[in-house]
């Protein structure tokens, strides 16, 4: 992070828990400016105050995306586009588990649209609209939950529900599960986790399509309870799951800090070129706390079907496309 000063980060989701706290570590750590990305401006404008407060610094501007619509991460970008200067770290961390399935406006459950559908417009626009610097970093929230070991949390096997039901095909397969089409179940944290599948596909594949010197990774933050990750959670794991994780999770390496977890997010700014595609969580594989490395197990997440699958299936519930202006440059 040389001369942090004269860089930008924006931050999805920097009203709470996480995205909060990596906006304030990045303020703190002499980041010029911190664009704190929110479903309104008031929540905005609320999180600017407190991290003045917090951190003694203005270095904050306000923006307003519901992740989940795609015309409104357009609109936030034309907003960008009209204000100038390029973005050095982008951010990608809001994300929600709905209690409920909801849909966003062109029928994408909110699970998986708040991770994937705004942030892609997003990334999309912003590559087209050359507001990323060219040595970007782009970092999207993922979680341990994708390795499909984590109690009451399934991965749904993708390869399988293509091959029974899309003759094969991953990218239908994937459109149909967000969309929570056909013969599935809405299971909220089981949507959860397959959505932060398809987030560490999507860059994978999108970082084979960057220009050189530009990177992206999913990171996995790690479990911290303590966020408000949990508000939509089902009755039982609000009521006594969360709890018990937040006094035993310590001790078993299941549950940290928000400020650990943030740091994460923060450590990604600072890979190299070369270190793109990747999807980093704990290092341990029944562990959510820890040392982070590198995931290759499950062999799911270094397929590279599978990843150029999750890229597609994001374009398909979207509308849009890696701009052929970039491809042509390169
Ligand atoms: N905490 C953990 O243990 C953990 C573990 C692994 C991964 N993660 C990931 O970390 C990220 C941050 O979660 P958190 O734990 O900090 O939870 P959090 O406190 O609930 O923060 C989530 C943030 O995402 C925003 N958000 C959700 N849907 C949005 C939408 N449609 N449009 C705009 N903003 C939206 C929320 O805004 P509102 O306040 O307006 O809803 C909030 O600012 C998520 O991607 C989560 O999946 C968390």
């Amino acid at each position: 992070m040389n001369d942090a000063s004269k860089k930008t980060a924006l931050v999805t989701g920097a009203n709470s828990g996480l995205g909060f706290e990596a906006a304030a570590q990045l303020a703190e750590a002499g980041w010029g400016k911190v664009i704190l990305a929110c479903r309104t401006e008031a929540k905005a404008e609320a999180a600017r105050v407190r991290l003045v407060e917090r951190t003694g610094k203005d270095s904050f501007d306000l923006l307003a995306v519901d992740t989940s619509e795609v015309a409104s991460a357009n609109t936030a970008c034309d907003q960008l586009r009209e204000r100038g200067g390029n973005i050095d770290f982008l951010l990608l961390n809001a994300g929600a588990a709905a209690a409920q399935p909801q849909f966003n406006s062109d029928g994408v459950e909110i699970t998986w649209a708040s991770t994937l559908v705004g942030h892609h417009v997003m990334t999309m626009r912003m590559l087209d609209d050359k507001l990323l610097s060219p040595g970007a970093r782009i970092v999207i929230a993922g979680s341990e939950g994708a390795r499909g070991n984590a109690p009451t949390m399934k991965v749904h096997d993708i390869e399988k529900v293509a091959n029974d039901l899309f003759d094969g095909d991953r990218a239908a397969a994937i459109e149909a599960l967000a969309r929570i089409k056909g013969p599935y179940k809405f299971v909220s944290f089981n949507e959860y986790v397959s959505a932060k599948l398809v987030v560490a596909w999507w860059a994978a594949a999108l970082s084979r399509k960057l220009p050189a010197g530009m990177t992206v990774n999913a990171v996995s933050p790690g479990s911290a309870p303590a966020s408000g990750f949990a508000r939509n959670a089902p009755f039982m794991m609000r009521m006594f799951m969360l709890p018990m994780m937040k006094v035993i999770g310590p001790l078993m390496g299941m549950a940290g800090s928000i400020e650990t977890a943030a740091r994460r997010y923060l450590a990604a700014a600072d890979l190299g070129d070369n270190e793109t595609g990747h999807f980093y969580a704990t290092a341990h594989r029944t562990k959510a706390v820890g040392p982070v490395a590198i995931q290759t197990w499950p062999e799911y997440f270094t397929d590279q079907v599978s990843q150029e699958a999750g890229f597609e299936a994001v374009v398909k519930m979207t509308g849009v496309t890696f701009p052929d202006s970039v491809s042509q440059s390169l």
